[in-house]
């Protein structure tokens, strides 16, 4: 770093504060993580060894100061009473010793008197504060930014761990305090009196087994994978309808403090074990040491029995133990000084890369996967490993045959994070130029680093997603025919392109003698079909799935272009590109789409049979008239229950516009989980917001 140039730095600081911050937004709002807490400690201390290095290009907002993220989604704020900090990290012993000598320093203390730390499990998961007064839960809230947090107090009272009143709860009962105590006095099941006001600090996690059982049901269903625990854990805490939360396996583990009305003991671990008497989860392996030693100990033994634990970890925290000497340690902008977490670090090992296999996904892109010779990492037998995109490929050298070095950090997935043998002379990798499922070409967008696959309606891993698009509430939105007996009929060889919807009716009496269909569910199903073979243009038009082509863009183009034919015409014209993207409403990334679908021959082949099935009606542009007729409606943060295109065009429907940002013209924003600066917008200039529950309820009634 000392090579740098202040200027240079000056740039390396500003990506690094971009960079920081993408993935604080992906971490905190969206809770998928596109990076292991490692590598992002990694980018926290480059930015602050660069601070500490350049200090006037030390920034009051700087990265390494920030405590996560203000929360942004669609739950309410709450201030916490006392700031929810976070810890250092540390990854050495040497690091360790440090830091105890900075506590001995700071306190003056002679030489020969101990300094007793708590030793106790880094739990991955989410932290959330608990309050309680009178003995009662009256709110319950995530850490946020560390000063405003999420209010979470509904969800949290689905979760069994937690006890909703402190005496009552079954933990305190079993223990021998009964209700009837309540009435007096607060007696925690030791005898001793709770404090009025009691906030209980501590994380909320997904146990690995809960996780994996958790993940299957989510794939069963059709709904969102979570990449590990933690991000199930913050996706199932932090929702707007509580029962979503009770469906899930949450679990707390207490680990300190906030507000409290009286103090609960003279250290920290019998401030725990108090705690424990309340009635709350405090973790087995939470020790107190009086020498360095015996730590390092403890944070090796706890090491050891990671992979048998029944929750994931990174690492062990330390905290100072007499809370006086916490008082007078204090805190610096981030974290407290008499606490520190030491990470285990990043798990490594070497072998050698056997093959590069392409998965298609089901939105077209294809994904190297390296197939390795097994090699044990951190206790886990690692055979495969994905290596992203081309790109990625190209950045490592990677050939077959070559020797690479993989980690796995945490809980994330195993990465290449090295090649070994990069000057060993060896064939280059060629990656695909066309589709390993399907035939079709693939490519990759200027700009973009997925190739993918352009044999969209036809290419057999795009196949159910692009069917389940087709009969979709945006599109064609035939009732009945849902994901599973889209698979069904897949896999039955029943379903190849939509054309065969319009012929599932051949199979009527084989379909009657599978488990599951009655007779009437047939009829239903083949009648809800049949209904559907004059579709109304737009929704055809969507419904053939072209990239970037939503419902607004489909009435766009076929404003113009009158019906789906005429538009297919344009664009395999001479100059069909330039005339599409000439279209008010189209730009030339659309007009690129449009050209390379309707140019791909399986495109071609799949809409003339389907064509031949079906006549979409001629388009008409008139929406009916309602009190929404010429306003303006923005649509912000994660819709749960329909796509983005789909919001669009019900708020067409009711002859309203849907816009992208919100201004003084704004006339209604419906704001999702995870909605950000719109939302602020909307706030301050006083715009009506409604969730998205509420807005069905408008398009219901108008
Ligand atoms: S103490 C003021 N103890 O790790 C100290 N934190 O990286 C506050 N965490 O925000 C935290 N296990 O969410 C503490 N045994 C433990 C922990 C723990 C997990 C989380 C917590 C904290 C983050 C800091």
């Amino acid at each position: 770093m000392p090579e740098l140039s202040e200027a240079e730095a000056a740039n390396r600081l500003m990506r690094l504060a971009k960079e920081i911050a993408r993935h604080d937004r992906l971490y905190h709002d969206r809770d998928e993580p596109e990076i292991s807490d490692a590598q992002y400690d990694v980018l926290v201390r480059e930015n602050r060894e660069l601070e500490e290095h350049f200090p006037n290009l030390a920034r009051a907002d700087s990265p390494s100061k920030r405590l996560g993220a203000a929360p942004t989604s669609a739950l309410a704020k709450v201030a916490h009473a006392r700031p929810m900090l976070s810890l250092e990290n540390a990854f050495s012993d040497e690091e360790i010793r440090d830091f105890v000598g900075r506590v001995r320093r700071f306190l003056s203390l002679p030489a020969d008197e101990p300094v007793a730390l708590t030793a106790e499990p880094k739990i991955d998961g989410l932290s959330c504060s608990l309050r309680y007064e009178n003995g009662e839960l009256v709110l319950a809230a995530t850490r946020g930014d560390g000063g405003v947090g999420e209010d979470v107090t509904a969800n949290v009272r689905t979760i069994g761990d937690i006890p909703q009143s402190l005496l009552r709860s079954p933990r305190a009962k079993s223990r021998g305090v009964g209700a009837e105590e309540r009435v007096s006095t607060l007696l925690d099941t030791n005898g001793s009196e709770v404090p009025r006001i009691l906030e209980i600090r501590g994380e909320v996690y997904m146990s690995k087994a809960d996780f994996a059982a958790l993940n299957e049901r989510q794939e069963a269903a059709g709904g969102k994978i979570f990449a590990n625990p933690r991000n199930a854990a913050a996706g199932s805490l932090r929702q707007k309808d509580a029962s979503v939360t009770a469906a899930r396996p949450l679990r707390f583990l207490a680990h300190g403090w906030g507000e409290m009305s009286e103090p609960l003991a003279a250290t920290q671990f019998d401030a725990m074990q108090r705690i424990a008497g309340f009635g709350l989860p405090v973790a087995d392996l939470l020790r107190r040491f009086e020498t360095i030693d015996d730590l390092l100990g403890h944070y090796a033994a706890i090491e050891h029995a990671r992979a048998d634990l029944p929750f994931d970890i990174d690492g062990v925290v330390y905290k100072v133990d007499r809370l006086d000497w916490q008082e007078r340690l204090g805190q610096v902008a981030r974290a407290p000084r008499w606490g520190l977490a030491h990470k285990f670090p990043a798990e490594k090992a070497e072998t050698t890369l056997e093959a590069i296999d392409i998965q298609v996904g089901r939105t077209g892109k294809l994904t190297p996967v390296g197939r390795l010779k097994p090699v044990g990492v951190g206790g886990v037998m690692v055979a495969n490993v994905t290596l992203h995109n081309r790109d990625e490929i190209v950045r490592l050298g990677l050939r077959i045959g070559d020797r690479v070095r993989i980690q796995r950090a945490g809980d994330v997935i195993p990465q290449v994070v090295e090649n070994l043998t990069r000057d060993e002379a060896r064939a280059d990798y060629l990656f695909p130029d066309h589709c390993p499922d399907c035939g079709s070409e693939a490519i990759a967008e200027e700009g973009e680093v997925d190739v993918r696959c352009t044999g969209g309606l036809v290419c057999p891993a795009q196949r159910i997603e692009r069917l389940k698009h087709f009969v979709s509430r945006g599109a064609l939105d035939i009732e009945g025919l849902g994901e599973k007996t889209i698979v069904e009929f897949v896999e039955l060889g029943w379903l190849h392109s939509p054309a065969d919807i319009f012929r599932l009716k051949q199979h009527r009496a084989e379909l009657l003698g599978r488990e599951g269909w009655k007779e009437k569910s047939v009829d239903n199903l083949l009648a809800a079909i049949e209904a559907k073979r004059e579709p109304n243009p737009a929704r055809f038009l969507f419904g053939l799935g072209i990239r970037h082509v939503g419902t607004v863009t489909a009435k766009d183009l076929l404003r113009c272009f009158g019906t789906v034919q005429a538009l297919r015409k344009a664009a395999t014209g001479e100059s069909g590109q330039a005339e599409l993207a000439g279209v008010e409403g189209v730009g030339p990334v659309v007009a690129e789409a449009l050209v390379d679908f309707f140019h791909g021959e399986h495109n071609r082949e799949a809409l003339d049979d389907l064509l031949f099935e079906v006549r979409p009606q001629p388009f008409q542009s008139q929406a009916k008239q309602t009190e929404w007729t010429g306003k303006t409606i923005v649509f912000t943060g994660t819709l749960e229950t329909m796509s983005r295109d789909e919001a669009k065009a019900q708020a067409e429907r009711l002859g309203a516009r849907a816009a992208g940002s919100v201004s003084v013209k704004t006339d209604l924003v419906v704001a999702g989980p995870g909605a950000g600066s719109k939302l602020k917008n909307a706030e301050e200039l006083g715009v009506r917001i409604v969730s998205e529950q509420e807005w069905a309820l408008i398009v219901a009634e108008a």
